[in-house]
C-alpha cells in the first residue's frame, strides 16, 4: 500500500534548497497529519523565496487549511473579550494557576497572565494554531508564563501536563448553539480530573434562548416552484437551522426571549439529554421560526448575550429555526414549541400538541 509519509521523506533531500518543491512537501505533510513538519517547511520555503507571490500564497493555504475563519472575527469581539478579561480580573489572585482549554491566538491565555496568574497551561487540539500561538505568545513577552500544550483537552494528564490540579479553568469552546463545541463532555472531565474541588470556572454557565421571529430572507423559506419545476421535495434537505448576524435587518423577533436550556459547566456533573414544550406568546405579526442565541455567565458578576438587535454586534451568530409554513398571529397568541439537546447539538420545532384546546 502507498504509504505517504515514506514517500515524503524519500523526497525530502531532492527538495533541499528548492522552495516550490519544499512547499509542495509541505502541502503533502499537511495532508498526511504532519501539521508541525508542514509549518517548518513552508518557513523553509519561504525563506528561500520571501519575495515570491505564489509562494506565499501557496503557504497561506497550507497552513490555514482547516483553520476556520471564524478565529478572525471572535477576537474582535470588543464585549466577548471585555466579558472574559473582567471575570479573570476577578478571579485571579497572587499564585493563581489557571488551564485553558482551546489556546486559539493565544487571547485569553494572555489576559490571565495580564490579570497576574502566575501559570497558564494552555491547551490547543490543531498543533499549528498552537505552534502560531506559542510564537503570539513570546511576541507578547508571556512564554515564562504561558505555557502552550498540543492536545485535546481529554488526553491532558494533571500530573505531567499541569503538574497538579489548577484553581481555574477558563475556556471559549462555545458555538452559536453552545453545544456543538462538546462543551458539556469536556467540562465535566475536566472540572473532575483537572481542576482543585471548589476550583473557579469561567464562563461558569450558559443559557440557550429563543423567541418567536420572522426571518425575512428569501433562502432560508422552503423551495418551490422554481423555473415552472416543483422543487419542494428538496425542503427535506434543509438544515435544521440558518444562520443570522445579530444585527441582520431580515431578522425581527415576535415575542419575548424565553429560557430553553440551562447548563453548569463547573459542578463536574453529568448533563443528561432533555426535552421541554412551552407555549410562546407573540407579539403579533408573522412568524416564520424561532430564533435562538445564547447567554454565558461568566461568574457571579458578569454574562454576555448575543441577543439580536438592529443596534447589536457579536461574533455569534443567532440560529433561525424555520416551521414548516409561516403562521400570521395576533397580538398575544400562543404558538407552541419543543426543544431538545443531545448533549452536543439542539432542536426546536413548531409544536402546538401541547397547547390546552389545540
Ligand atoms: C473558539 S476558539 C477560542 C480561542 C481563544 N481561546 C479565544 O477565546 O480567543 C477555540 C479553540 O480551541 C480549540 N479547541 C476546541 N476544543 C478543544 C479541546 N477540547 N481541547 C483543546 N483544544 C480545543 C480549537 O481548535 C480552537 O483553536
Amino acid at each position: 500500500m502507498f504509504d505517504l509519509g515514506r514517500a515524503i521523506d524519500a523526497l525530502l533531500p531532492q527538495a533541499k534548497g528548492k522552495p516550490a518543491a519544499m512547499m509542495h512537501l509541505a502541502r503533502l505533510m499537511r495532508r498526511d497529519g504532519q501539521h508541525q513538519r508542514a509549518l517548518v517547511a513552508c518557513r523553509q520555503a519561504l525563506a528561500l523565496a520571501p519575495d515570491d507571490p505564489d509562494l506565499a500564497a501557496q503557504a497561506r493555504a497550507v497552513l490555514g487549511a482547516g483553520v476556520p475563519s471564524w478565529h478572525f472575527s471572535i477576537v474582535r469581539d470588543a464585549a466577548r473579550n471585555a466579558a472574559y478579561d473582567a471575570a479573570l480580573r476577578r478571579a485571579v489572585r497572587p499564585g493563581t494557576r489557571v488551564l485553558e482549554i482551546g489556546t486559539g491566538t493565544g487571547l485569553l491565555a494572555m489576559m490571565a497572565a495580564r490579570a497576574g496568574a502566575a501559570e497558564i497551561i494552555t491547551c490547543e487540539r490543531d498543533p499549528i494554531i498552537a505552534e502560531i500561538a506559542q510564537e503570539i505568545i513570546a511576541r507578547n513577552g508571556f512564554a515564562d508564563r504561558v505555557r502552550v500544550v498540543v492536545k485535546h483537552s481529554d488526553a491532558l494528564d494533571v500530573a505531567a501536563d499541569l503538574r497538579g490540579p489548577v484553581d481555574l479553568l477558563i475556556s471559549e469552546i462555545i458555538s452559536n448553539d453552545l453545544l456543538a463545541g462538546d462543551v458539556l463532555p469536556v467540562h465535566e472531565r475536566a472540572v473532575r480530573a483537572l481542576l482543585k474541588p471548589g476550583g473557579g470556572v469561567i464562563p461558569a454557565s450558559g443559557l440557550i434562548r429563543a423567541a418567536l421571529a420572522e426571518d425575512l430572507r428569501d433562502e432560508t423559506a422552503g423551495l418551490g416552484v422554481i423555473d415552472g419545476f416543483d422543487l419542494s421535495p428538496f425542503n427535506n434537505l434543509a438544515p435544521p437551522s440558518w444562520k443570522i448576524r445579530v444585527d441582520h435587518p431580515s431578522l425581527q423577533l415576535r415575542g419575548e426571549a424565553v429560557d430553553l436550556f440551562g447548563f453548569d459547566f463547573a459542578s463536574g456533573r453529568y448533563c443528561a439529554e432533555a426535552r421541554v414544550s412551552m407555549p410562546l406568546q407573540s407579539f403579533g405579526g408573522r412568524v416564520t421560526g424561532i430564533a435562538q442565541w445564547i447567554l454565558l455567565q461568566m461568574d457571579d458578576s458578569g454574562s454576555y448575550e448575543n441577543t439580536p438587535a438592529p443596534d447589536a454586534q457579536s461574533c455569534w451568530a443567532v440560529l433561525v429555526y424555520p416551521f414548516p409554513r409561516p403562521i400570521e398571529t395576533a397580538p398575544g397568541q400562543r404558538v407552541g414549541i419543543s426543544a431538545s439537546h443531545d448533549r452536543h447539538h439542539i432542536m426546536i420545532w413548531l409544536d402546538d400538541t401541547h397547547l390546552d384546546g389545540s
